[in-house]
């Protein structure tokens, strides 16, 4: 395997835990090991655009009360409207997570974003379609005092998106540390449908943490969490804790996110009212379905329609994570609950937050039959409906890959280079060294926490194997143009586990990010239009993500 030196440093200072040091801030020399490469400067502004909302943002280090007692340090964003309409940016109160951005459809947006916390970092738009010098990349992640000004125009539809950091080995980190905020576009085609908004339309940023004793985050303490996902024992809403709502009794629209590391929720009321879902990832759906539960992976968004109107005042709902399995290698599931005695093993069931009914109202508006016009790609739109672009998932012992091998910029397969302006198709699916990359780093020692016990179930079936046995769920995220969900299958040994999820994906709109099961074999069409250079993918369980599970395409 065609290891760089940089790579292998890369992998000894992993090996050795030296990683562990970016939870103190990253020291000079251990950069100077890990980011080898001629610094790019920032982006300036450039006189000749003329922005119709102009921001200052920062990323800087504070200190929120969460928790009773003592207050929390954490890392956030904070902004400041310079130019632009009034409602571009609100606060959610007592909240770490940065200011709401309201942007819309065709406004020119420039940003200018100054990094003042004591380590490297950039800022990514997640969901939005800009170029690619103006989408975070981490190959301009900033000193410490640098500013970096980003100028785009909104191309997206009306959608729920995400701002969080990229810089590459320490963006789970830092989000997990409080840097991540909301970014809504509006439209004129959203707007016709006068769906609830002001108070009736409340986001919802779901997101786990784990305390110490005096209130201060805990972050990854070895291996296994950064291997299966930093998952915490305690769930924040907004920021908040035992997070409530008090609602009227009509309509409301929820603007879901998860914004956890590697979390995934099974989303649904405790009373089991459906969930109407009216919009994914890349804005609302053509029209609304209702699911007993949808699942959420991470960086994942929904936009839920909640009719509370036939509610008696004085009464509640809940929200919950419902009970699925499979998501985690079952064995390693075990084991993490038992070593860190969590109170909120990933699958297992648990309130999210509470909606109070307080107030009557009689007026309430109709659920729309029709949300949307979208375009529906066939096969036939593709430039490769016989060879899929592959984005193939490994799992070894020490390592989550994509395509076979490890982040690293610039270092383009031949198909991932993508001609600009085509349409491709794109098959997901697990490696399991069945054949091609990947193969050298499932080994047989699976991450040293599996003894031999159950090896002699697993040997002989094709695809099945050392692989299926590691095998976990991985949100698979495409910077770029939103992409269209053609098929999934999967594979009959993750049947079992499979039927706890299956009714739970909305997969008829647009798409950054999908979740892909142990097993699951997704197809997809995306557009590459507009824009070259270098666009990330990569796994949204932000561990793998800093793991090396992220590469980029070329489009060109
Ligand atoms: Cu939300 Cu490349 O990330
Ligand atoms: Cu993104
Ligand atoms: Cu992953």
């Amino acid at each position: 395997m065609p290891y760089s030196v940089h790579t292998s440093r890369r992998r000894f200072l992993r090996h050795t835990g030296l990683g562990l040091f970016a939870l103190a801030g990253t020291p000079a020399w251990v950069r100077a090991m890990t980011m080898p490469g001629p610094k790019l400067s920032p982006n300036k502004a450039s006189p000749a655009f003329q922005p119709d909302a102009e921001i200052e943002l920062t990323a800087r280090c504070g200190a929120v009360p969460i928790l009773p007692g003592r207050s929390t340090a954490v890392q956030q964003y904070a902004a400041r409207l310079v130019k632009g309409p009034d409602n571009t940016l609100t606060n959610l109160p007592g909240s770490y997570l940065g200011p709401v951005m309201r942007l819309h459809k065709g406004q020119r947006v420039r940003i200018h974003f100054r990094n003042e916390l004591s380590e490297p970092t950039i800022a990514h738009w997640h969901g939005l379609h800009v170029p690619a010098l103006m989408d975070g990349h981490p190959m301009y992640a900033l000193d410490p005092g640098e500013t970096f000004v980003y100028e785009f125009e909104v191309r997206n539809r009306a959608s729920f998106n995400i701002y969080h950091p990229h810089p590459h080995e320490i963006t789970a980190k830092q989000v997990y540390h409080g840097l991540a905020g909301g970014l809504l576009v509006n439209d004129e085609e959203e707007a016709a449908l006068e769906l609830p908004s002001g108070e009736y339309e409340i986001p919802i940023v779901l997101q786990d943490r784990r305390f110490d004793g005096d209130n201060q985050l805990v972050y990854v303490r070895h291996m296994h969490e950064r291997m299966m996902g930093f998952h915490g024992d305690r769930i924040l809403v907004n920021g908040r804790p035992d997070f409530a709502v008090e609602v009227a009794t009509r309509a409301y629209r929820l603007r879901i996110m998860n914004g956890s590391n590697a979390r995934i929720y099974k989303l649904g009321w405790d009373d089991g009212t459906p969930v109407t879902v009216i919009g994914v990832d890349g804005g609302l759906l053509e029209e609304p379905e209702t699911k007993p539960y949808v699942m959420l992976a991470p960086g994942e968004r929904l936009d839920v329609w909640a009719d509370f109107s036939g509610r008696n005042v004085g009464s509640q709902l809940v929200m919950r994570s419902l009970p699925f399995t499979g998501a985690l290698p079952a064995m390693a599931q075990r084991m993490m609950g038992e070593m860190m005695h969590s109170g909120l093993p990933l699958g297992s069931d648990y309130p999210l937050f509470t909606v109070r009914v307080a107030r009557k109202q009689s007026e309430s508006p109709a659920l729309p039959r029709r949300l949307a016009k979208l375009t529906r790609y066939t096969l036939a739109d593709t430039a490769n409906p016989d060879k899929p672009v592959p984005l193939a998932i490994s799992e070894g012992p020490m390592s989550m890959l994509l395509n076979g091998r490890a982040y690293a910029h610039d270092d383009f397969q031949a198909f991932e280079r993508i001609p600009l302006g085509s349409v491709q198709l794109l098959e997901i699916f697990h490696d399991h060294g069945g054949g091609g990359h990947g193969m050298g780093m499932q080994g047989g020692m699976g991450m040293g926490m599996m003894g031999h016990g159950g090896m002699g179930m697993m040997g002989g079936h094709g695809g099945g194997g050392m692989g299926m046995m590691m095998s976990m769920a991985h949100p698979i995220h495409l910077h770029g143009q939103s992409f269209q969900i053609l098929s999934r299958t999967v594979s009959h040994m993750a049947l079992d586990d499979y039927a706890s999820v299956r009714e739970g994906f909305v997969d008829a709109g647009w798409q950054d990010t999908v979740l892909t099961m142990p097993g699951e074999r997704i197809r997809l069409i995306k557009p590459f239009q507009d824009f070259k250079g270098a666009f990330m993918y990569h796994c949204h369980n932000l561990e793998h993500e800093d793991m090396g599970m992220m590469r980029e395409f070329s489009v060109e």
